[in-house]
């Protein structure tokens, strides 16, 4: 009987039935879960309530494009830690004195494409290009006029002209800062102790008529830093890493847009091939050579020399 009273019953498994709530919810979570079709959305729908408009428009667009990118190429794994390593290569080359990864986007053709889609000149102003790397603040001031050619060398220029707004208008007391390459294609800041220190390059101001003008030594063309994983892919798509001789300008005056521009020389060798895609038509100085003793021995030159003028069109800020 005891027996009988502790005899366990056959237990009858249950048959287990599907929770059909349970179901609905994880089917309704299955969207969330990464594939190669939904990438983009899923990747994009994990940002909560309080992202930053701005930021989450701008990061969904890379998203978008990175995705389709990856989708259209398909790197192989060695292929993408390749690509990882570039980019780290890139930043560990980056300092205060080089900053590669600015250089990557120039000759990816980035910096200009950002730039031109912001200064979109229609009313006549003088477009803008590049900065470079080989900005220097601070430069001497000069009176107009003034020889930045501190060691003489080269073939002298004589640049010159007005700085007005897009009505004609001139702008008296505009800063003019200017920068360039010698005759053999070098900065100074890259030849320290064979070019003077702040050779080619100086800040000038606009006169009461809105004129301004120093002299110079004609630029060479020179390559952009290609030591790098920059060079690197210049040399693995059989690029050329030269940029078409010319003179930097970075022109400011009250109530009006920071001007950052080039004038380049118009028989550069170079200058269909810029490897940052910095030249526009407009920016193509028409250098003349001026054959007169008179004026050559009252500017200091050996006859004959090149001029250049150059009138600068500031935008409203
Ligand atoms: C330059 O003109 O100084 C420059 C611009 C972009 C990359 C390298 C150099
Ligand atoms: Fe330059």
């Amino acid at each position: 009987m005891a027996k009988a009273a502790t005899e366990k019953k056959p237990v009858v498994k249950k048959k287990t039935e599907p929770n059909k709530k349970a179901l609905v919810k994880d089917k309704s979570k299955a969207k969330y879960y990464f594939t190669a079709k939904n990438s983009v959305k899923v990747v994009q729908d994990r940002s909560g309530p309080k992202a930053n408009k701005r930021v989450k428009y701008l990061v969904d667009t890379l998203v978008e494009h990175l995705h389709a990118f990856i989708k259209e190429a398909r790197p192989t794994m060695d292929e993408w830690m390749y690509g990882i390593n570039y980019l780290t290569r890139t930043g560990h080359l980056s300092t205060d004195w080089r900053q590669e990864f600015i250089l990557l986007s120039d000759v990816l053709g980035i910096s200009m494409l950002v730039e031109t889609l912001n200064h979109d000149k229609m009313s006549g102003e003088t477009e803008s290009t590049v900065l470079g790397p080989f900005y220097v603040a601070n430069a001497p001031q000069y009176h107009n006029g003034a020889n930045i050619c501190l060691d003489g060398k080269g073939v002298p220029i004589l640049v010159y002209g007005k700085v007005t707004d897009s009505r004609g208008q001139i702008i008296p007391g505009a800063t003019l800062d200017v920068w360039q390459a010698n005759e053999d294609g070098f900065y100074d800041v890259q030849q320290k102790g064979v070019q003077p220190d702040m050779n080619l390059r100086g800040v000038f101001t606009s006169d009461n008529k809105g004129r301004y003008s120093f002299r110079s030594a004609y630029p060479r063309h020179y390559p952009i830093p290609y030591d790098g994983s920059v060079g690197d892919m210049l040399k693995a798509l059989d690029r050329n890493p030269n940029r078409p001789a010319h003179l930097h300008f970075m022109v400011s005056a009250p109530g009006y847009e920071k001007l950052v521009t080039h004038i380049f020389t118009p028989d550069c060798p170079w200058l269909k091939d810029d490897a940052v895609f910095g030249v526009k038509e407009s920016l193509i100085g028409d250098f003349r050579m001026v054959d007169d003793a008179k004026r050559s021995a009252e500017l200091g030159f050996p006859n004959p020399f090149y001029e250049v003028e150059w009138n600068i069109v500031l935008s409203k800020a």
